[in-house]
């Protein structure tokens, strides 16, 4: 398996990288939509699925720190300011905290809220975390909803400076995140 080098991101890491970020969107396109759903046993299958795939992209985020912390990075794009590593560094480890955040106060909401055990895609109960608490739900709801938002906000400003980089300081820092020859690097990487 490929693992990081001393220029590019690796196939694993790469991979983790998009699907976290694809499921991302798409559960909080569903989250931010299903409210609207009448309270229906037909549409309740919706909000099975958003907490579904909500604990399986927890699980993701946590084999992507496991293989993060076993196979590390590739060191700072040649020429990239220190200044800019370490806005890079603490980007990244808040974008860690709310990938983690996000998913648990999920968890956490569901559990406090008392429903019976949701089934993972109908397989297995899922176990709830907390006892039933009307505070809980109240705090967990808002670290889910707000911690959305922060990430969109978070996620704009870390896209952003990627394609700074691609397009401005003409580096390899995008392209090294995507697979060979997706998009030609402005430079050799
Ligand atoms: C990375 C994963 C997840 C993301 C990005 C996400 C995102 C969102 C967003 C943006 C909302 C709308 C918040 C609002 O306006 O009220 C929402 C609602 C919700 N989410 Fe998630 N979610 C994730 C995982 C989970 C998990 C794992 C669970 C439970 C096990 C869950 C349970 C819920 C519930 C029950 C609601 C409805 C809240 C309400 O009643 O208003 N989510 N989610
Ligand atoms: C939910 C969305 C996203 C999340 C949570 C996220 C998270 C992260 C994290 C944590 C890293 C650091 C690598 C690691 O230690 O695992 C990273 C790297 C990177 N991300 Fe994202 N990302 C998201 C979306 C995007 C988007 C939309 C772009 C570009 C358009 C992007 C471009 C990059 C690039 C180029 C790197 C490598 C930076 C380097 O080599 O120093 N990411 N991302």
């Amino acid at each position: 398996m490929s693992r990081p080098n001393t220029q590019r991101w690796g196939g694993v890491s790469q991979t983790l990288h998009w699907l976290i970020a694809l499921l991302i969107l798409t559960l909080g396109i569903v989250g931010l939509t299903m409210g609207e759903l009448p309270k229906t046993p037909k549409y309740f299958w919706v909000y099975t699925a958003h907490k579904s795939l909500g604990i399986t992209v927890l699980t993701m985020v946590v084999l992507r720190l496991g293989w993060r912390l076993y196979a590390g990075a590739p060191p700072a794009v040649p020429g990239t300011p220190t200044w800019q590593e370490r806005i890079a560094s603490v980007t990244h480890a808040l974008l860690y905290v709310l990938m983690f955040g996000i998913p648990l106060s999920g968890w956490i909401y569901d559990s406090a809220s008392g429903l019976r055990p949701f089934r993972w895609f109908g397989l297995v109960d899922v176990p709830k975390l907390v006892a039933p608490d009307p505070q809980t739900v109240a705090i967990s709801h808002a670290i889910h909803e707000y911690g959305f938002w922060l990430l969109v906000a978070v996620v704009a400003a870390h896209a952003g400076a990627a394609l700074y980089h691609h397009v401005f300081q003409r580096d390899a820092t995008l392209v090294r995140m995507l697979p060979r020859g997706w998009i030609s690097s402005p430079q050799k990487d």
